[in-house]
């Protein structure tokens, strides 16, 4: 009777094993029949109420019953396990014969490419690289350079002005008065950054650019060393000839002051709108550090004196790349700036 039960209890679970769509509802048939409190074991534990002779009988019919429910459920349990590596196998296959696609890399800016080669020529002549603040005062932009209040030269450089007397320095200039203030003679620096001027936007002007200044103050300094630092700058930044023409330039800050220009390289010469037509581009304004300047930074110009310039980064990038217009510069349109 006992063990009829077995036999239907059997083929029932058998059945349900059988008709297990996933392997939660295998698992949900396994504890319900042979789990701690399942149907099947809790068959076993009536064997204590049979009668001695009968027990061995049933019990052979339950672990029958046991034995073969448990192969059913181990035979299907890896059915569903196979399934699944297939299927994962199948979703993760990867054609390792396929080119690969291209690596997404990142390249520098054109302006800051060349301005860490920059750094790297004049560190190796013994050149110091500065940093100085974007916002900065009236003394170390204007008045420290020889500047004064109401002196014409100011208007050369509209200013961005901001509160409680500072602005947004209109060059790198000031850079060098705080070189020397925090150095002193002798001293070899440069100074690359950002420069800010209330100008109207154009093919050539930017209200944003870069420049990089250089400083040299040491005994005896001449336009002789001042040239051979500028030849030295130029050959290394375009590996190449280019020509170039020396004027004399204001800046209240040198004295003599030069106007560096190069033939300008978009056009060759013959004029275009990043030269404004005048086939050269003012690229590298320079000049002996005038002694009002070293004074004011209480350096004596008895006993020291130097070269100093003022590189236009911006413009020498477009140079370099044949780069027709500022704007695109800054502009943060990708399609411009992958191209370098
Ligand atoms: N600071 C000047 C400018 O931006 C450039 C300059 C620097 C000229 C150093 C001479 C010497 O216009």
């Amino acid at each position: 009777m006992l063990a009829d039960s077995i036999r239907e209890l059997e083929s029932g679970s058998l059945a349900r094993i059988r008709a297990a769509r996933t392997l939660e509802e295998l698992e949900a048939v396994r504890v319900e029949v042979l789990g701690r409190k399942g149907t099947l074991t809790l068959a076993q534990k009536e064997i204590g109420k049979l009668a001695p002779a009968d027990r061995p009988a049933f019990g052979q019919i339950l672990n029958g019953a046991k034995r073969d429910l448990e192969a059913e459920f181990d035979r299907r349990k890896s059915e569903f396990d196979q399934a699944a590596t297939g299927a994962r196998l199948k979703g993760e296959w990867l054609d390792l014969t396929l080119p690969a696609p291209p690596p997404r890399r990142g390249h520098l800016h054109p302006i800051t490419r060349i301005q860490r080669e920059l750094e790297e020529l004049f560190r190796s002549l013994g050149f110091a690289v500065l940093d100085g603040p974007e916002v900065e005062d009236e003394y170390h932009n204007f008045d420290a350079l020889n500047i004064p209040a109401e002196h014409p030269a100011r208007d050369m450089q509209d200013t961005f002005w901001l509160e409680g007397g500072h602005l947004l320095r209109t060059h790198t200039s000031p850079v060098q008065v705080r070189g020397m203030e925090r150095l002193g003679p002798p001293l070899r620096m440069i100074a690359p950054g950002r420069v800010f001027r209330n100008e109207s936007v154009d093919a050539s002007h930017e209200h944003t650019f870069y420049q990089l200044e250089g400083m040299m103050i040491d005994r005896d300094v001449s336009v002789a060393h001042l040239l051979y630092f500028m030849k030295t700058l130029l050959t290394a930044i375009f590996h190449r000839e280019v020509t170039v023409r020396l004027r004399p330039g204001y800046f209240p800050f040198v004295e003599p002051g030069f106007e560096l220009d190069i033939q300008c390289l978009i056009c060759g010469g013959t004029g275009c709108a990043v030269c404004k037509q005048s086939g050269w581009v003012e690229l590298l304004p320079c000049g002996l550090v005038n002694p009002n300047v070293l004074r004011m930074s209480a350096i004596d110009p008895e006993e020291w004196n130097g070269f100093a310039f003022g590189l236009g980064l911006t413009r020498l990038a477009m140079m370099r790349y044949g780069i027709d217009d500022i704007r695109h510069l800054q502009g943060g349109d990708l399609r411009f700036l992958e191209q370098f």
